[in-house]
């Protein structure tokens, strides 16, 4: 749970993509405990079930209804059940995406395409499909899920780099796009966050060599969100937080002493 206050999001609602599992799970949580109604979607039902009954029992209202976030026909029809059962949608929060660390030479193009399909043009499909279908006429909040990866070379991630790096950018430019309209869109960063299928992808060696200083948790990263969709960040549009501690400007990774 977090410091804020309880009820800061009652009467919204609230989408997560990939919020069956790992950072988005917890989002889903926490935007939920603090009052919104809960829409989250990725494509196996299974798990959007599990979850779903999982945050009924804490007294959450959600909608769990499977989509893949490259169709877009697929994701108007989330966003399409999500305003008539709950009768609109304030806050989407993209946070599906895909990785497997592969260094260029042994990354097949379908590979590169498949990453960049899931996040770059996920998000960009769910963001254009939740604006047409609610956001343009009522307003709302967008937050996307990158990495703290955009002026970087980043070994055996080609794919989610410029992926997520796209995502900086789609972020700053919705931002700037529609604050006339009174949506604003922001995103956030997530370094080392543990107990995630990131990490463990990444390897169980990688986790060790990480001081426990730079490892974060799903609550920071909801944390985080909860605090962009809440009012309190009614004049922050078009930024990234990065959730990492601080592990990314840390350039030359010296020892203190
Ligand atoms: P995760 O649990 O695997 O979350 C990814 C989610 O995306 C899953 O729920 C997955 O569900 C969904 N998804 C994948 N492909 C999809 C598709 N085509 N359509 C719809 N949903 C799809 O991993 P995580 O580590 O918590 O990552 C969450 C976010 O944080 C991601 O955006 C990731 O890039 C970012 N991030 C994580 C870390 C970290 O330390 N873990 C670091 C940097 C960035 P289905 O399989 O059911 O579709
Ligand atoms: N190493 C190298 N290439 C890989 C790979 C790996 N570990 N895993 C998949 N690929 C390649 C496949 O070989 C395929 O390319 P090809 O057609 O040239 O052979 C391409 O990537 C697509 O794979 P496919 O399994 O068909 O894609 P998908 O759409 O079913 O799944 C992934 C997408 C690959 C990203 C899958 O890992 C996934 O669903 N991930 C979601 C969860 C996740 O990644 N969580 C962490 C988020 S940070």
């Amino acid at each position: 749970m977090s410091d804020f206050k309880e009820n800061i999001l009652k009467g919204r609602v609230a989408l997560i993509t990939g919020g069956a599992t790992g950072i988005g799970k917890e989002i889903a949580r926490t935007l939920g405990k603090h009052g919104a109604k809960i829409v989250i979607t990725s494509r196996k039902q299974e798990n959007l079930d599990a979850a779903r009954q999982e945050f009924e029992k804490e007294g959450i209202k959600c909608l769990a209804m499977s989509s893949d976030v490259r169709n877009p026909e697929a994701v108007e029809k989330v966003i399409a059940a999500a305003i008539k059962d709950f009768g609109g949608l304030n806050i989407v929060v993209n946070c599906a995406a895909g990785m497997f660390p592969a260094p260029i030479e042994r990354m097949s193009y379908n590979g590169f395409k498949t990453v960049v399909d899931i996040d770059l043009l996920g998000t960009y499909n769910v963001t254009k499909a939740a604006f047409t279908a609610h956001l343009k006429e009522h307003g709302g909040c967008i937050v996307n899920i990158t990495a703290p990866f955009e002026h970087w070379g980043v070994s055996t991630l080609a794919h989610v780099a410029a992926a997520k790096a796209g995502i900086e950018s789609l972020t700053r430019t919705c931002a700037v796009e529609w604050a006339p309209l009174g949506i604003r869109v922001n995103s956030v960063a997530p370094g080392f966050i543990s107990e995630t299928e990131g990490v463990k992808r990444f390897g169980e060696s990688q986790d060790v060599s990480v001081d426990k200083s730079l490892k974060g948790t799903r609550q920071d990263m909801a944390n985080a969100v909860l605090f962009l969709v809440s009012d309190s960040a009614r004049f922050i549009n078009g930024v990234c937080i990065r959730v990492d501690g601080g592990a990314t400007i840390d350039l030359l990774r010296m020892p203190v002493v």
